[in-house]
């Protein structure tokens, strides 16, 4: 599938394309530090944002444990900042089954789905320590932007309606991560460019399967509910995207204090 097809129905989902003056800083030199950093900061996130899913919703304590043990030597890197980068990507896998509660319709589907997109995303993890220890950039605790949490405070306080808006969130960044690489990629040096490309095609999945879940969990009966609740998080996602953000980062607005 060619670029552009893979990244039509993602410009049609997002309400608005990444400003200009946000490409323009993204692709300066001093802010190549910032924009890994963040994006490996990204990544573990994902990880562990779909994992909460599974074991919030589907998954006994039991299977709970084995997930958390999959992510441990990821998270102590960051947190503790113990291990051996290198070490990671032979640990990037579930040592046992994880099983769906028998009483959930959705359980087997949403384990699928997200483990793959763990699995990837863990994956994406390490390649960027490659790319960061091949720049030479060392991995230091930066603060999240405001984004994440200015579409999560939209979630819904009840279920299921705050799991349906849950997974419309990760549609959200999913595709929006998607889009700032495509548009990333023909300005950075040749290795990160098509290592950008090269995400395009999960993150793109992702996206689709974050909204898939959305729809199947909510059931055809609910299908418009579905839809206001999309066109609600597209309308807080592209003021995000669009209003000023003096705090600069991978998924920040318009860049104010430029230098
Ligand atoms: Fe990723
Ligand atoms: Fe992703």
């Amino acid at each position: 599938m060619t670029t552009e097809k893979l990244l039509a129905p993602i410009q049609s989902f997002l309400k608005c394309e990444t400003p200009q003056a946000w490409i323009d800083e993204a692709v300066k030199k001093k802010n190549l530090p910032i924009i890994l950093i963040d994006h490996l900061i990204c990544e573990l996130k994902a990880a562990q944002s779909a994992m909460f899913l599974i074991r919030k919703y589907v998954v006994d304590k039991a299977s709970g444990d084995v997930l958390l043990a999959w992510l441990q030597p990821f998270e102590t890197l960051i947190y503790k900042r113990e291990g051996d980068w290198r070490t990671l990507a032979a640990k990037n896998k579930l040592t046992k089954s994880v099983i769906p509660k028998a009483d959930s319709s959705y359980g087997q589907s949403l384990i699928d789905k997200m483990v793959l997109l763990i699995k990837e995303e863990l994956h994406h993890f390490y390649q960027v320590l490659e790319i960061m220890d091949e720049y030479g950039i060392e991995y230091r605790s930066i603060t999240p932007c405001r984004y994440a949490k200015g579409l999560l405070r939209q979630v819904k306080t009840f279920e299921p309606d705050a799991l349906i808006d849950k997974l419309i969130v990760g549609a959200y960044i999913e595709a929006r991560s998607c889009e700032r690489f495509a548009k990333l990629a023909p300005h950075v040096d040749k290795r990160l460019g098509d290592f950008y490309i090269s995400l395009l095609r999960s993150e793109a999945r992702h996206y689709q399967d974050y909204l898939t879940l959305a729809k199947e969990i909510a059931g055809p009966e609910q299908a418009e509910k579905v839809d206001n609740r999309i066109a609600h998080f597209a309308e807080v996602e592209a003021k995000l995207m669009t209003s000023p953000d003096n705090d600069f980062k991978f998924h920040s607005g318009v860049p104010t204090n430029i230098s």
